[in-house]
């Protein structure tokens, strides 16, 4: 069933209490219609649908044309298992038919800078490294989009980057690549919980010529029972957002092993000045 853009609408926002834009069309009903999935069915993805993701993967803006990345397409069930150990244990890791690690990658452009001029180029800042994690996350959403105009579901993984020094030894990462999420891709088995997360109001991420976040005191409560309602409708903890953020960075710890990255990401190569 296509769904209308009203029904899409009130899904993204969680009422009806959402905005009423104009253009529409099959490129923004894709959009819209986004959810994650973490429930995939066995069957494996064609080879050439693959190659199709990576082109549109290639397609995507890219910094100063650095092409900054590079992605390893896993399928070996033993693979797999390892690497969602790392992602604490996530099942759907494991069962994907697909898992593709997207990896900031300045092997290349190191090497065309030279290894003696490395330590004056602008190869080990920061800066640099953090163009390479952008331009792997147009990337990868340009596959997020394309794999759902193909009726294939997506789920990111952050938990790729719990322990970045396994995930090279295991995948063979040569210095100066590293791990920035993975990204589970296969046809949905189908699932309650798989449905469009509702998102903060518009007018709270949405500024006009200057930053202006007053609004927000009164939409935080509204957002957590909207977040809480939809936890309970997909059959999850009933946590507000507030809750689930307290969850995911309220401590240290709750990082699984990310609040080490930066030294993780030294010992790759990447020097982060
Ligand atoms: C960079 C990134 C990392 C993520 N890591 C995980 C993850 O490790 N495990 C998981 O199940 N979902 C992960 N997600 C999915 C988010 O939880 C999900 O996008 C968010 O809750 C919104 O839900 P939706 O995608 O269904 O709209 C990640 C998403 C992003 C963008």
């Amino acid at each position: 069933m296509v769904a209308d853009i009203e029904s899409l609408l009130v899904q993204r926002y969680g009422g009806s209490d959402h905005p009423r834009p104009e253009p529409w069309n099959d490129t923004i009903r894709a959009m819209l219609s986004h959810h994650s999935t973490r429930h995939f069915r066995p069957d494996p993805i064609p080879e050439s649908t693959l190659s199709m993701l990576i082109a549109c993967a290639q397609s995507a803006a890219t910094s100063s044309n650095l092409q900054p990345w590079s992605v390893i397409a896993v399928t070996d069930p033993g693979i797999k298992s390892t690497l969602s150990d790392v992602a604490d244990h996530q099942s759907h890791v494991r069962t994907c038919p697909l898992l593709l690690v997207w990896l900031a990658d300045l092997t290349r452009v190191s090497r065309i800078v030279g290894e003696a001029e490395e330590k004056d180029s602008g190869i080990p800042f920061l800066d640099t490294f953090l163009a390479a994690s952008l331009d792997t996350a147009l990337a990868a959403q340009n596959v997020v989009i394309a794999a759902a105009s193909l009726g294939l579901s997506t789920v990111y993984i952050g938990g790729m980057r719990n322990d970045p020094a396994r995930v090279a030894k295991l995948l063979r990462l040569p210095l100066s690549t590293a791990p920035v999420f993975g990204l589970c891709l296969g046809y949905s088995s189908g699932n309650s919980a798989e449905q469009i997360k509702p998102r903060l109001p518009q007018s709270i991420v949405l500024h006009h010529e200057r930053y202006d976040d007053r609004g927000w005191p009164a939409h935080e409560q509204t957002y957590d029972q909207t977040v809480r309602a939809h936890n309970v409708k997909v059959g999850r903890p009933p946590l507000t957002w507030a809750e689930r953020v307290r969850k995911c960075v309220g401590t240290p710890a709750a990082l699984c092993g990310r609040d080490g990255l930066k030294s993780a990401l030294l010992k790759l190569g990447f020097q982060l000045r």
